[in-house]
């Protein structure tokens, strides 16, 4: 950039990416930058971030066994595919044996982890499942499966009750961490305020969870200041571990008529792995998962993931039947893969990536075992 100071024409540096890699901690400009990296400095980002991960979390990669155990949703997000108005979508709710058997097959094959996932419910019936499901999991895992709940926004006594019944991690996404750009992709009402969403990661972090958030990569509206403001989001709530993954338009979806105003598929596919490995600069020693939005555009999209920065995957352990009904976007992946065929794909492509399989380990996240340390003793480690 040229400027002109007291009648000379200086040069004014541009930070190259190959510097500002090596930091420790980034200005916004700094992660713009580095958003919009290309060619060589894009493979400087991503060599650096590879670095970062080894030297911080190792090489291990850690499966959470996925089980989407209902599709019914009492929300409306503009973006989702089994929101409570899409009546294209058959509602379907796994009975407790069907969700015990996919749990059994994630210890039995030492998954380490499963994440229960459903569509938002808050009624006592639904609540009171979970925490049944909860113990039944511990029970026949004896205590061996580690669990992370994805079921929405819920009252503190809820996610009190289920913290107590066994569940440790919690994924609360918040989709944006603009409050503008929050109120374009949700409904304008109460039962959909980004103040609640915030809220409610606070009291999950209160209640002791390892604590999950994410955003999505490409939403309509969205620029790359919304994400980099996204990324220092995720550092200043100082999450324990982050899924995030490109936006995939659904047909029967709100925001699908700001389908023309999209990035191409496959720009939102890049822009998304820069985000992860960006985030691993930022935040070195927080669990990453390999979001699988990245596979519905690229078959191997979660290996390329991977292999600059993430470090969990999560295999899907939905029964077969119900997974044509938890299309949260078009061509997710992995329709009519049984959990066993699951299995060894992945086993084949995380090996592909050059990554080792934690198997049986929870995988639990350093960050969060530093961040409750008295900080004494980080000075003495
Ligand atoms: N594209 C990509 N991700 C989506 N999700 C929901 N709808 C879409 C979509 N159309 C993500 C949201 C949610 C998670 C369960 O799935 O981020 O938190
Ligand atoms: Fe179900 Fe957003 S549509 S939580």
């Amino acid at each position: 950039m040229r400027g002109r100071a007291f009648g000379f024409v200086y040069l004014r540096s541009v930070k190259k990416i190959q510097d500002i890699v090596r930091q420790n901690s980034f200005a916004k400009e700094d992660l713009v930058a580095l958003l919009q990296a290309e060619g060589s400095d894009r493979q400087a980002l991503f060599d650096a971030a590879h670095a970062k991960k080894l030297e911080a979390v190792g090489n291990k990669v850690f499966f959470r066994g996925l089980v989407e155990f209902s599709n019914i949703c009492s929300k409306d997000c503009l973006y989702c595919g089994i929101r409570k108005s899409n009546e294209q979508v058959v509602r379907y709710e796994a009975s407790d044996e069907e969700i015990l058997a996919a749990c059994r097959f994630a210890w039995e094959n030492r998954f380490g982890s499963v994440v229960l996932q459903s569509g938002e419910l808050s009624s006592s019936i639904f609540v009171n499942r979970v925490d049944r499901l909860l113990k039944s999991i511990k029970q026949l895992s004896n205590s061996e499966l580690g669990i992370t709940l994805s079921c929405g926004e819920q009252s503190q006594e809820t996610y009190q009750r289920w913290f107590e019944s066994g569940a440790h991690r919690y994924l609360l996404r918040i989709e944006s961490s603009s409050p503008g750009l929050y109120a374009k992709i949700h409904p304008n009402n109460l039962h959909h305020a980004f103040e609640k969403r915030l809220e409610c990661l606070r009291m999950l972090r209160d209640c002791g969870y390892q604590t999950g958030t994410g955003v999505m990569i490409g939403l309509p509206f969205q620029t790359m200041e919304h994400l980099a403001d996204d990324l220092l989001f995720l550092k200043t709530t100082d999450v324990d571990m982050v899924g995030m993954g490109p936006y995939i338009e659904h047909e029967d979806t709100p925001l699908y008529e700001f389908r023309n105003q999209l990035k191409s598929k496959q720009e939102r596919f890049d822009l998304a792995l820069k985000m992860v490995a960006v985030l691993r600069l930022l935040m070195p020693d927080i669990n990453i998962a390999a979001a699988t939005a990245l596979q519905a555009i690229d078959p191997a999209g979660r290996e390329k993931a991977l292999k600059i920065g993430a470090n969990v995957i999560m295999p899907n352990l939905t029964p077969c039947d119900f997974r044509k009904e938890y299309q949260l976007y078009e061509d997710k992946p992995c329709l009519d893969e049984d959990a066993d065929l699951c299995r060894n794909c992945l086993e084949a492509r995380i090996e592909l990536a050059g990554g080792e399989i934690g198997y049986g380990e929870w995988g639990d996240s350093i960050h969060f075992f530093k961040r409750k340390k008295p900080s004494s003793d980080h000075e003495n480690s």
